[in-house]
């Protein structure tokens, strides 16, 4: 395993080529998460079709994420994992899998998984309610938490973008008196 710094060189590798970034045309589902500890955030967009089998599977799953080196990268990475996969399957999705696919993390940065990860519980939710089927228990507790945790984000975050514009106006301010 290659390291660059406090990053792996996959880690890297993603943050600087992210695969699957950008919209889908007609996503079939849109999941939006928030990270609590930073208020970074990540959009997740899948296309979801059956297989040969009947099941249904993630055929094509992309992001925007507005946030750190090791956000881009999870959020990069989980794209190319749940391709492909059952959306049962998807569910039992966990960070540590991202983790481990970008051979580690810097335990201050591990967090930063969670982003990618609840938005992949919270598109498939996405897709469960538009098609109107019955969601797990264990996924409506996620939602309910996700949803918790963005009210708490957005809270901050205004309190954050009243703070700065009181600081830029005290700036031009003091600009302009001299
Ligand atoms: S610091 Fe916010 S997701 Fe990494």
């Amino acid at each position: 395993m290659k390291q660059i710094g406090l990053y792996t060189k996959k880690v890297i590798e993603h943050f600087q080529k992210p695969h699957n970034m950008g919209k889908i045309k007609n996503p079939d589902a849109v999941g939006q998460a928030g990270n609590i500890i930073c208020g970074d955030t990540m959009q997740l967009y899948i296309k979801v079709k059956k297989n040969k089998q009947g099941r249904e599977i993630i055929k094509d799953a992309s992001f925007e994420t507005l946030g750190c080196v090791a956000a881009i990268a999870t959020s990069s990475v989980i794209t190319d994992l749940i391709k492909g996969k059952a959306l049962e399957k998807a569910l039992e999705f966990d960070k540590a899998e991202i983790v481990k696919e970008l051979d580690g993390l810097p335990p201050v940065k591990v967090h930063c998984s969670v982003l990618a990860v609840d938005a992949l519980y919270e598109a498939i939710y996405d897709y469960f309610k538009k098609k109107k089927k019955k969601i797990p228990e264990k996924l409506s507790k996620i939602h309910q938490r996700i949803k918790k945790e963005k009210k708490e984000i957005k809270k901050r975050y205004k309190e954050w973008e009243k703070n700065e514009e009181e600081m830029y106006k005290k700036i031009i301010n003091e600009k302009t008196k001299k």
